[in-house]
């Protein structure tokens, strides 16, 4: 069962997003470009830590990955041979009433009639297919010899760049190639926040195999994105595997699943894991006229690979990463009084900020060169912010509400004014459960390490 759509929750997330500085609507000083967003201090370093840990453990912890980077214009034969400029399409309605264009299975339907989901109104058109590609023209002339496309999956330039691949990196198979990257959608109706936006990136792997391991690769993956997510702080109880049905998979695809995770705006697709057969790499076989076959030196045999795709949006993913980690609690104030707290309680792998160090006074020298002293010994380890300003407690609010997992303190103990013993130690404060533990400065960097994992 899927919990309710909780739409107060989704408001508070993204005004947070905007306060704090992780999400902005892009050109909003213009009015805002629909279905585009722009990324903030935070919100910068968080996709980062994602799109980072993805490629650590998808190419720098296997032996049978190697990366790339394509380019985002394309040519379009490679689309056309793809099928994305024939079929690329969303089936779309126009409302008579308030002229919304709507995706025909986002019309609401009411004693068996179909509505518009904005006015309600029933004087709507027939569907007709609206192609999601974004076309542009690649030079001078704006004719229909100049036209490129922005790439609406980055996974393309991975098959078309497959012969290379294996040539300079002299794979055998099964091995895959990675690559993050934009695409772009010109969605019909973006909406839930950044969820369905018109740029995006993806994060794609495209793993090549012999048929026979198709099936038992689309398992692997499907349990390997399992663990990414829960490695990331999305638990398992929150995500959900959708087998896709038979006549809803692409007519290539001999299994698919979408990974579903719990938004507040209800369940909806966070990454697709794709068998999607010899298809790709035999369809650019056959339009330009290049062999794309491996090399089988044990059984001398040549064939077109087949492949299996995780496909993952980022942008999706950074978003689960906020409703998850949002929560409110009760924290004590200066005086020791209950009071309303936000925190994002992110793993603190994806924390923009792994540190907060505060000296305990702003005017007291001593301190402030002792807490400058220990930001620069972190700070070739993590992501570490300084602050002087305010009431301790106002500073640890304020790390909590941006999910800073740890906070360091320096007061008079540090400077061994009370007990010699305690010289060069700091409390060491944890986000989530509040307790402070004493801490020497030389052990600061390895326990937080650790704990960030
Ligand atoms: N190469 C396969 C492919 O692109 P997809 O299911 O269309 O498959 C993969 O997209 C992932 O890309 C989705 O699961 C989602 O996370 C992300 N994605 C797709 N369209 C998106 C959009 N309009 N806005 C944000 N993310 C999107």
């Amino acid at each position: 069962m899927s919990t309710p759509p909780d739409a107060q929750r989704m408001e508070k997330i993204v005004s947070l997003c905007k306060r704090r500085g992780f999400i902005f609507q892009s050109s909003e000083i213009y009015g805002g470009l629909n279905g585009a967003w722009d990324y903030g201090p935070l919100g910068v370093e968080l996709k980062r830590n994602l799109k980072n840990y993805w490629w650590q453990v998808t190419v720098h912890e296997r032996d049978d990955v190697v990366g790339m980077d394509g380019s985002i214009l394309t040519h379009p034969a490679v689309l056309q041979a793809s099928g994305h400029v024939e079929g690329f399409s969303d089936p779309m309605i126009d409302c008579r009433t308030c002229k919304a264009h709507l995706r025909s299975d986002q019309l609401v339907e009411k004693k068996g009639v179909k509505q518009c989901p904005n006015c309600g109104g029933k004087d709507l058109t027939a569907p007709r297919q609206f192609n999601l590609m974004f076309e542009t023209h690649v030079g001078a002339a704006a004719d229909e010899s100049s036209i490129a496309y922005l790439r609406p999956e980055t996974a393309q330039s991975i098959f078309v760049q497959f012969k290379n691949i294996l040539e300079v990196s002299r794979k055998k198979l099964p091995f895959g190639i990675a690559q993050i990257g934009k695409a772009f959608r010109n969605e019909i109706n973006p909406r839930n926040f950044t969820f369905r936006s018109r740029e995006f990136e993806q994060m794609e792997l495209e793993y090549f195999c012999r048929a026979e391991q198709g099936m038992e690769l689309l398992e692997y993956w499907k349990e390997e994105r399992l663990k990414f997510y829960e490695n990331i702080g999305i638990p398992r109880s929150k995500l959900h595997v959708l087998t896709v049905p038979d006549d809803e998979r692409a007519f290539y695809s001999k299994g698919t699943y979408d990974i579903e995770y719990d938004f507040p705006f209800g369940r909806q697709e966070l990454e697709g894991v794709a068998y999607r057969t010899d298809y790709d790499l035999s369809q650019h076989q056959k339009k330009s006229g290049k062999p794309l076959e491996y090399f089988d030196e044990e059984t001398k045999q040549r064939f077109v690979p087949h492949v299996v795709e995780p496909s993952a949006g980022v942008d999706r993913t950074v978003l689960a990463l906020i409703c998850e980690a949002y929560s409110e609690d009760q924290a004590p104030d200066e005086k020791g009084k209950m009071e309303a707290r936000i925190v994002l309680r992110f793993h603190p792998r994806m924390a923009p900020v792994k540190c907060g160090v505060f000296p305990l006074l702003k005017n007291n020298p001593q301190l402030v060169a002792k807490a400058r002293e220990i930001v620069a010994l972190l700070r070739p380890h993590m992501t570490v912010f300084y602050d002087e300003s305010g009431a301790i407690g106002r500073r640890y609010r304020r790390q909590d509400e941006i999910g800073t997992p740890f906070g360091v303190t320096v007061d008079f103990e540090t400077l061994g004014e009370k007990d010699a013993a305690l010289r060069d130690t700091v409390t060491l404060r944890d986000r989530d459960s509040m307790k402070q533990e004493r801490v020497s400065i030389h052990d600061l960097a390895g326990i937080l390490q650790t704990r960030i994992g």
